[in-house]
């Protein structure tokens, strides 16, 4: 049996302020273990990028916990969570925020070079992930050389390379064709063998039919629905 990697109680997020307040969700309880690939949807708007940046600790929860490889993230500060961060989890933003003043390569070396690991390996590391996400031919072109779903494989990349427990991504698909979704995809499953935790923010009902399970966002409440 896997252990829970990732755990949130009690978990409320709105958005309030001097004219409205919306509320996404309130009183959410997952638990996700180890190894699991985990497709999260809902309705554009319903709060499937919120949930992300609050278990990225991005963003701070209105109410509850957030429990990360059992450790509460609560009181933890900035550079705590920057650490944390760092050494375990990678994201895939859904405007893939890339660095637009360094390359695709450049980009992809990134998280190793802040945890100042040897360039020699970086390098060779990413040169493999690039092939992976076949973009390698694109390496040493600038974001603004890439086409939208040319810079997504460049941002999967740069999230693979750090070899994190925790992946997640928001939309990593959304500006991809069919073929190349499914080889991303097939990227993920990789990373499930490895005992990586994935969570994909998805439209794809394909893709999140295939995922472990599917966390579904609506009516203010996160449900865990068994894959079709
Ligand atoms: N910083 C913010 N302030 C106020 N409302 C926000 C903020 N960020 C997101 N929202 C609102 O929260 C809702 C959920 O957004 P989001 O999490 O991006 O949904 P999804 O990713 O499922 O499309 C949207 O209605 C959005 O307008
Ligand atoms: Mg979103």
């Amino acid at each position: 049996m896997n252990k829970i990697f990732l755990e949130v109680a009690n978990l409320k997020k709105s958005y309030d302020n001097t004219k409205n307040s919306i509320t996404l969700f309130d009183n959410v309880n997952i638990k996700i273990k180890e190894g699991e690939l985990v497709a999260l949807i809902g309705p554009s708007g319903s709060g499937k990028s919120s949930l992300l940046h609050l278990l990225a600790l991005l963003d701070e929860p209105t109410n509850g916990k957030i429990i990360i490889n059992n450790k509460e993230t609560k009181n933890l500060t900035d550079v705590q969570k920057d650490n944390l961060r760092r050494r375990a989890i990678s994201i895939i933003f859904q405007d893939n925020n890339l660095l637009t003043d360094f390359t695709a390569i450049e980009n992809v070396m990134m998280p190793l070079i802040i945890r100042g690991e040897n360039k020699k390996i970086i390098l060779k590391k990413a040169n493999r992930i690039l092939k992976d996400v076949k973009i390698f031919d694109r390496s040493h072109h600038f974001p603004n050389e890439l086409s939208g779903g040319e810079q997504q494989r460049v941002a999967i990349a740069r999230a693979l390379i750090a070899e994190t427990n925790l992946i997640l991504a928001d939309e990593p698909t959304g500006n991809l064709d069919f073929k190349t979704s499914k080889e991303i995809f097939s990227l993920f499953l990789k990373l499930k063998k490895l005992k990586k935790t994935i969570i994909f923010a998805t439209h794809n009902r394909e893709l999140a039919n295939r995922a472990d399970y599917k966390l579904f966002i609506s009516d203010g409440n996160i449900k865990r629905v068994n894959a079709s």
